[in-house]
């Protein structure tokens, strides 16, 4: 049995004290949900802060990236041993890095590996870009990243994969149910390859990209799908809550 994870990106969004105020919005509701596990991403800057809030919950944190480096001058640049004591999730190859920032395979694959040894917990995200769809070419791209990304990682002790279709994201167009379920078992097929059947039956795998309240169910439903990677709605304490409780409800089945 794989426990679902619900993880809200908030990406460069809530200052310090508007983190503050959204973490208390919705901690209580959160740490009373069960059979989830729930993760924050708030920005750099609010780790700590958010971190206190949630102390001695259940309610898990998570960093939106990292260097690869320990330390040296990279300057603006935050290290895995930095969030080594801060987090325990880090969120890595996510689309908006790799097409604002230039992250390629190689490097997401160098902090894969730079989070492990930090013992952070990655969640790795792959997804296609619209044109890639409309050509066709989902399943080389997929499997290209997800190549990638573990290229030379012996069996992770801690992975989550996020299929993120990038059309879909923040554009309101959310994949289907069944299509995101494909594809996701297309991702679990070719970590079955790196590390075996038993590695990738147990591994998890989120769906994101326009996951809401209204139509979180439609994939949480899906029998390849554990959990979401939610970016606007997670700004939204009441609509993050609901898209935790619904999976948990429908998980336990
Ligand atoms: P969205 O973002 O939910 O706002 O589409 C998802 C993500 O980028 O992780």
């Amino acid at each position: 049995m794989r426990i679902p994870i619900i993880a809200g990106n908030w990406k460069m969004n809530t200052t310090v004290s508007e983190a503050a105020d959204l973490v208390r919005a919705m901690q209580a509701q959160l740490a009373a949900l069960t059979g989830v596990e729930r993760v924050l991403c708030p920005p750099f800057v609010s780790l700590t802060t958010v971190g206190q809030i949630i102390r001695g919950s259940a309610v898990k944190l998570g960093a939106q990236n990292m260097h690869y480096e320990e330390k040296g001058a990279y300057t603006g640049e935050v290290s895995p041993l930095m969030l080594g004591g801060l987090c325990e999730y880090v969120i890595l190859g996510h689309s908006e890095r790799r097409q604002y920032f230039g992250e390629t395979d190689e490097l997401v694959n160098r902090k894969v590996k730079a989070a492990l040894k930090a013992g952070l917990k990655p969640i790795v995200c792959v997804g296609e870009r619209l044109d890639e769809n409309e050509a066709g070419k989902t399943e080389e791209v997929i499997v290209r990243e997800v190549r990638g990304g573990l290229s030379g990682v012996e069996a992770p002790t801690s992975l989550v994969i996020a299929y993120e279709p990038i059309w879909a994201i923040g554009t309101g167009k959310a994949a289907t149910g069944p299509q995101a379920n494909a594809t996701i078992s297309l991702i679990r097929r070719t970590v079955a390859q790196l590390y075996g059947d038993g590695f990738a039956e147990g591994l998890r795998v989120q769906y994101g990209g326009s996951v809401t309240a209204a139509n979180i169910a439609e994939f949480i439903s899906q029998p390849h799908i554990d959990g979401a990677l939610v970016g606007g709605a997670s700004l939204k304490a009441a609509e993050f809550v609901s898209i935790v409780e619904q999976t948990a409800r429908i998980k336990k089945g």
